[in-house]
């Protein structure tokens, strides 16, 4: 008997837990983040009034966003002031890791709650990890902007145009909750202990991290450079399916249909005026992918994913590279923090059994 026989290697189907945080309906392709589908949530609502509203249904209180909005400000202050301990310990290391020993050396704040310092202090350091890896000294936060319009000005050292900052705005919202992703699990697990917010998104980021799940965006724009003009799409992919590999930013395991997430921020990288990757290029390549896919395994539909045009929006937004999984992370802290406290609002422990395949003793 194989593993796989008897319980699906990747927990596909199983449910871990009961949320009222968000859902994904992978055969209809829809997204909903705090009882709105994303479609109307992306244009109308900021992240701070998105996370006003995971944080309120995981707390069972009513925050409003302007309450976030200030907290948040007030968080990214405090973590510019404690900087050089956040970052002692990323010394040497790659943004991306460099991240995840700053996230761990996050702590209470004293006045605001602990998912506010957290989700307040996440674009300080990453904007000061890239600009530091960049050569460059850290920019002081701005209280009195919106977090997006901020974490911009942080990473660049000036003001972004308010269409940029929409852009990103639409983006956290985009990225901030979706279902039971191997982040958020790995967050709900580590809550379920009675560990800490810090802890639980301290591992939360860690699981990010892997190309199979928020660390796919900077190969996305490595295969988009690669494939590099429209002539070489087929040669390419059909070359790279042949040996096997997987297109990044193709495939989802819930979504059967294309990722709801991607068309906003086709939509958001649409009003930044035609910087970065050409969307006609990249609309060939999805279509190309899409198609070959579907040959390559025509049992699985495989369209893309939120991933795709995360990486064509950052980079069009003039975000580095190394930094886009921590600027993933920027707005999924909202739901992992939410998520923590859903979690440990059940009182119980996350527990789960396994299947022994080895040797039974004499
Ligand atoms: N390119 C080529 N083949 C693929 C791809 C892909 N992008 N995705 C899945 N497949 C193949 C698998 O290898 C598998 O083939 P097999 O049956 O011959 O072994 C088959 O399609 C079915 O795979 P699934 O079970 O549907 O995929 P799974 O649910 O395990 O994986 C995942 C989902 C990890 C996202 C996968 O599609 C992938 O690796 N994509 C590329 C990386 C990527 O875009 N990651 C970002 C995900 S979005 C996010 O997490 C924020």
């Amino acid at each position: 008997m194989t593993l796989h026989s008897k319980t699906p290697a990747g927990l596909d189907g199983v449910i871990a837990a009961a949320t009222a945080l968000s859902h994904v309906d992978g055969e209809r392709g829809e997204l909903v983040i705090a009882g709105h589908r994303l479609g109307e949530l992306a244009q109308s609502a900021s992240f701070e009034a998105v996370t006003a509203r995971l944080w309120s249904l995981a707390k069972g209180e009513e925050i409003g966003p302007e309450r976030v909005k200030v907290d948040l400000g007030i968080a990214r202050e405090r973590a510019f002031e404690t900087l050089p301990r956040l970052l002692a310990a990323s010394e040497g290391l790659p943004v991306v890791s460099g991240f995840r020993a700053a996230v761990a050396a996050l702590g209470p704040v004293e006045g605001l709650p602990d998912e506010a310092a957290i989700v307040g202090a996440m674009p300080v350091i990453a904007a000061a990890l890239a600009r530091r890896a960049a050569g460059l000294s850290p920019v002081a936060p701005d209280p009195s902007l919106g977090h997006a319009a901020d974490t911009l000005r942080m990473l660049r050292g000036e003001a972004p145009a308010e269409a940029e900052a929409k852009a990103l705005d639409a983006y956290l919202v985009t990225v901030c909750d979706h279902g039971m992703n191997a982040s958020t699990f790995a967050a709900r697990v580590v809550a379920s202990t009675n560990a800490d917010l810090f802890m639980a998104v301290t591992a939360g980021y860690c699981a990010l991290t892997g190309p199979l799940h928020g660390g796919a965006p900077e190969p996305v724009l490595a295969m988009l450079d690669a494939i590099g003009s429209r002539e070489n799409i087929a040669g390419w992919i059909d070359a790279a399916l042949s040996r096997g590999e997987r297109l990044m930013g193709f495939g989802h395991r819930i979504y059967r249909v294309r990722d709801p997430r991607a068309d906003v921020l086709r939509k958001a990288v649409g009003l930044l005026g035609g910087r970065g990757v050409d969307l006609g290029f990249a609309a060939e390549v999805e279509a190309y992918g899409r198609d070959a896919l579907a040959k390559a395994k025509p049992d699985r539909p495989l369209d893309t994913n939120v991933e795709f045009y995360t990486a064509i929006l950052l980079d069009a937004l003039r975000i580095p590279r190394a930094a886009f999984t921590p600027v993933f992370a920027t707005g999924r802290a909202a739901g992992w923090t939410a998520h923590a406290r859903e979690q440990q609002r059940t009182g119980r422990l996350l527990r789960p059994a396994s299947l022994y395949t080895g040797v039974v003793p004499g």
